[in-house]
């Protein structure tokens, strides 16, 4: 059985899915949580393309132990010595570095010859290589490449110490047939080709991602470039569950499968849903909310008499948490700290008191707290940078023909600001009454709503993008009041846009 090695990508080409943005903290929880995963290499970002990219990359690197830690750069010298700067800490560092090779891109985009192409490529890896042996090389748009060109780059690049060439399928172009002949071409024409692994990175512009993977690997592919829930550049990049999931299920034929700890499949893909604000959509292969649901009558049955009839995986395989409720408003702080732990979360001190002061507030406000209901509330809570907005409390007045009126109080280094405004209904009000408390121009860009758990006392959890200073800011809030979510999911925009503002000054004072 061929182990292939998973290179989770969430935190770089995820993180480029369009409006989001996650913040240092919430990269290093979601690095920590891949590990937890059991993936080989996580590529932590792009430390070139921002100070807050750099910043993560570095915090990354020094804090997550286990899985290999990557940093992009294109072939240029300065990117190459900046991902270096913040991976070098790491306890296995890795440079993936890229340039395109298909002639749309060296002509139009790189606007250079395939000579200078294959020079840059040849030297990026060669710089690289002086830094550190684990020096991955990818060849941006390679499946539109003329395969001779692309060919003579990999021995090159491999000549010069690459120890894995990633053939991305950037533009989602291929077909599953294509591609895995393409791989094998590759294998058979590149005489080195052995002295490196053979990566594949699809993306799902077609909806074929995860095929394409599957299709490579057949044909030699090794290490497979995924996200968790597919997030990626425009529509996403292969799905780390669902080819994880595929292999596993289907390891006899494929006679391939990889080291996953498939239990924590699921709260990584909440834990990510959560902090980037996509929404998984409910028919999503093996985390939508549905993947497992049986409506109709002969398949309910059909289950009941043996699960698999209609299961071709166990739910509990991956994690999902059963609606069970093992506490309640008399549970005391040391069993909430151990359910938790039971859950995949450890947590002490100020983050242990946050989270039991807003279970306990749960508590008196939705008759079952579920497990859905404490991952959604310790996802959403304890993730939160330092508050300059804290909420504290909200009352709202509205209806049908009625102007709505919100007051608004807000702690602000532990004083109370208060304000009220109105709007034409009762989240316009509340916004506008923040507003009245920042002082500053904050945009709200996308606002959605959604509940945590069934029934007419479910947490509603409200995300929205709000734009500050030309950028795009995720924030969460939740509550069994929907109102109050939406102010704190506004605060928490808020918040988040100021301390990277406060971050990138401080680089500039910091000449970074
Ligand atoms: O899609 C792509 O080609 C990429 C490369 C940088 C690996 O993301
Ligand atoms: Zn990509």
């Amino acid at each position: 059985m061929q182990n292939i090695f998973i290179f989770d990508t969430t935190l770089r080409d995820g993180e480029q899915s369009p409006g989001v943005s996650l913040n240092v903290k919430e990269k290093i929880a979601v690095a920590k949580q891949l590990a937890k995963l059991g993936v080989d290499c996580i590529e932590a970002g792009f430390p070139i393309a921002s100070t807050g990219d750099f910043e993560a990359v570095k915090a990354v690197a020094q804090s997550v132990e286990g899985p290999i830690i990557a940093g992009l750069a294109r072939t240029d010298e300065a990117d190459i010595k900046r991902a270096w700067e913040a991976l070098k800490d790491a306890q296995k560092p890795r440079i993936h570095t890229f340039i395109a090779t298909s002639n749309i891109h060296m002509k139009h985009k790189l606007k250079k010859t395939p000579d200078e192409v294959l020079k840059s490529a040849v030297r990026a890896v060669e710089l690289a290589k002086s830094y550190t042996d684990d020096v991955e090389f990818s060849a941006e748009d390679a499946f539109r490449s003329e395969l001779s060109f692309l060919c003579e780059l990999f021995e090159a690049v491999i000549k010069a110490g690459a120890k894995t060439v990633n053939i991305p399928d950037t533009v989602g172009y291929a077909t599953p047939w294509e591609f895995g002949e393409f791989i094998y071409a590759i294998k058979e024409r590149v005489p080195n080709i052995h002295q490196a692994a053979i990566s594949v990175h699809c993306h799902n512009d077609l909806g074929l991602a995860v095929a394409n993977s599957l299709a490579a690997i057949k044909n030699g592919a090794t290490q497979v470039e995924v996200t968790i829930n597919g997030i990626g550049e425009r529509a996403g990049n292969a799905s780390l569950e669902e080819l994880v999931m595929a292999l596993y299920t289907r390891r006899n034929y494929l006679n391939a499968d990889t080291k996953i700890n498939k239990e924590e499949i699921y709260r990584t893909s909440k834990m990510v849903s959560t902090l980037t604000g996509m929404v998984i959509q409910p028919n999503k292969a093996i985390v939508g909310k549905n993947a497992f649901v049986h409506e109709s009558g002969i398949h309910q049955d059909g289950v009941i008499k043996e699960r698999e009839t209609y299961e071709i995986m166990n739910p509990a395989m991956i994690g999902v948490p059963g609606n069970n409720l093992y506490l309640g408003k008399h549970s005391g702080r040391h069993a909430f700290k151990l359910h938790l732990k039971g859950l995949g979360y450890e947590l002490d001190g100020e983050a242990l008191d946050k989270a039991f002061k807003r279970f306990k507030e749960l508590c008196d406000r939705k008759k079952n707290v579920l497990d859905e209901d404490l991952i959604a509330l310790v996802d959403t809570e304890i993730l939160k940078g330092p508050e300059t907005y804290q909420f504290s409390y909200i009352h709202v007045s509205s209806g049908t023909n009625i102007v709505s009126t919100a007051t608004v109080g807000v702690l602000v280094n532990g004083q109370l600001h208060e304000q009220a405004a109105i709007g034409k209904g009762p989240v316009e009000a509340t916004y506008a009454a923040i507003n009245n408390i920042v002082e500053q121009e904050f945009i709200l860009e996308n606002y959605a709503i959604n509940s945590v758990t069934s029934g007419r006392d479910a947490q509603g959890e409200v995300v929205v993008k709000v734009l500050y200073q030309g950028k795009s800011f995720t924030g969460r809030g939740i509550s069994v009041d929907v109102i109050e979510s939406s102010a704190r999911a506004y605060l928490n925009a808020i918040n988040k846009a100021l301390n990277m503002t406060k971050i990138i000054e401080k680089a500039k004072v910091e000449g970074m």
